[in-house]
């Protein structure tokens, strides 16, 4: 009989085989010091293109202030239980109200991970006779939750309607025989690549087909939408949007996340969440933290245009440099280049290295392979002196990359992984 790490010996999955080349470096990087748009990369100063902090809340002084007082007057232990048992507080409802109001809906609960509790939620939402049709590009806790239904589901092509309408005739049939409903899950905005999901269209099929729709909306709170409430308030669809989900993650900053529905879907899920129900309450200083930060979303509509003015000198510099950013409609932005593995990861440690610029960088297998993507997040802490600096470093790793700088650069590492 096998021994069941044999398979862990031999084989480290598709990312952790390239640990040795990369770990420290391209992955599992240490940025140090303060969060913002300059920070310490390896001993150097980097312009920081990696970090969700969309609004600039995370180093805020009121938000530092307000999360420290907290963590003094609470402890990290404050409440101890879960929800259920023992570890629900006045401020865990009251923030929950302030989240629902924010989002337009009757009710929200409180999720101590985006991730877990997105696993949880499509859980609970659907029973063995139910269908899940959702984008295939889904985000990988939407995934996992996708693992956990016992019943059938279905991918549509990424962002496609006509993909998403032929699956909905293909889940009709089935929950006809199966006596199920049908649950669409999209994304608000599709993390990668920066596109809105389109949850216009996706509610116009609600007049041809009888389905609820579940939109995961961490890149969109707070950065889309006029009161920032974000992809659904964005496309005038908000209502339509049968249980919204976001995270604290990103434009809050912080931990923990939220759904928000009609409030007899929230009262059924209060009770069906079981990483809700059996696990421990978000603690005490998130709560208060995130009561602030929700406070100065509604309150400081600076903090949505400083950034919104980020976005725009960025986004628009790059293409008026030519670069193609794709189909962004969001603060994400991609820059799509030409090249290999190892051309890739010689033109990020010449960005880090000679230029200072810090963003994340994908390859295959998550992007077809020859394509690079450089990915950044502009946030309201950047400044236009900032986008400055990228977009004429941009210029010069592009010119490097065409040059084949970068391929006589990499030989060596090439004939290191084999290729
Ligand atoms: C689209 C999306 N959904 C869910 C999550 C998970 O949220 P959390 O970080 O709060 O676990 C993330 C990542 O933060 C995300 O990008």
């Amino acid at each position: 009989m096998k021994d069941l790490f044999e398979k862990i010996y031999k084989d480290k999955g598709p990312l952790g085989k390239w640990a040795a080349q990369a770990e420290g470096y391209f992955v599992f990087p240490k940025l140090e010091g303060e969060i913002s748009n300059r920070m310490k990369f390896q001993g150097k100063e980097v312009i920081t293109w990696s970090i969700n902090d969309y609004l600039g809340l995370a180093n805020h002084p009121e938000v530092r202030k307000v999360d420290a007082e907290a963590a003094a007057q609470y402890g990290s232990a404050y409440p101890m239980g879960a929800r259920m048992m023992s570890g629900h507080t006045d401020l865990h409802e009251q923030l929950q109200n302030e989240l629902a109001e924010f989002v337009h809906k009757e009710a929200a609960y409180l999720l101590n991970f985006g991730y877990q509790g997105m696993v949880s939620t499509v859980d609970a939402l659907v029973s063995k006779d139910d269908i899940i049709v959702y984008d295939v590009d889904a985000h990988a806790c939407i995934i996992d939750g996708v693992r956990l239904h016992h019943g059938k589901r279905f991918t549509y092509k990424h962002n496609d309607i006509e993909s998403l309408e032929k699956n909905l005739e293909r889940a009709t049939k089935m929950a006809e025989q199966t006596g199920g409903g049908i649950l669409v899950i999209s994304e608000g905005v599709f993390g990668m690549r920066g596109e809105q999901g389109r949850l216009k269209e996706i509610v116009a099929l609600k007049q041809k087909f009888n389905f609820r729709l579940f939109v995961d909306d961490a890149h969109g709170f707070g950065t889309l939408g006029k009161t920032g409430a974000g992809a659904g308030e964005e496309q005038g669809v908000q209502d339509d949007i049968d249980v919204y989900f976001a995270t604290f993650a990103k434009s809050l900053a912080s931990t923990g996340a939220f759904i928000a529905a009609d409030q007899e879907i929230i009262d059924y899920l209060k009770y069906n969440l079981r990483s809700q129900m059996f696990a421990k309450s978000l603690q005490m200083q998130l709560v208060v933290g995130a009561l602030k930060r929700l406070d100065m979303l509604r309150t400081m509509p600076e903090l949505k245009q400083n950034l919104w003015k980020i976005v725009d000198a960025l986004q628009s510099g790059l293409k008026d440099r030519g670069f193609d950013i794709g189909t962004t409609q969001s603060c994400v932005t991609p820059v799509y280049l030409n090249g290999s593995i190892p051309e890739a990861m010689a033109l990020v440690r010449d960005l880090r290295e000679n230029y200072g610029i810090f963003c994340s960088i994908v390859v295959y297998p998550v992007i077809p392979k020859g394509l690079i993507l450089l990915r950044m997040i502009p946030t309201a802490t950047h400044t236009l002196q900032d986008v400055a600096e990228t977009l004429d470093a941009f210029d010069a790793i592009r010119e490097r990359l065409e040059n084949g700088t970068y391929k006589r650069m990499s030989a060596a590492l090439i004939k290191a992984m084999g290729e």
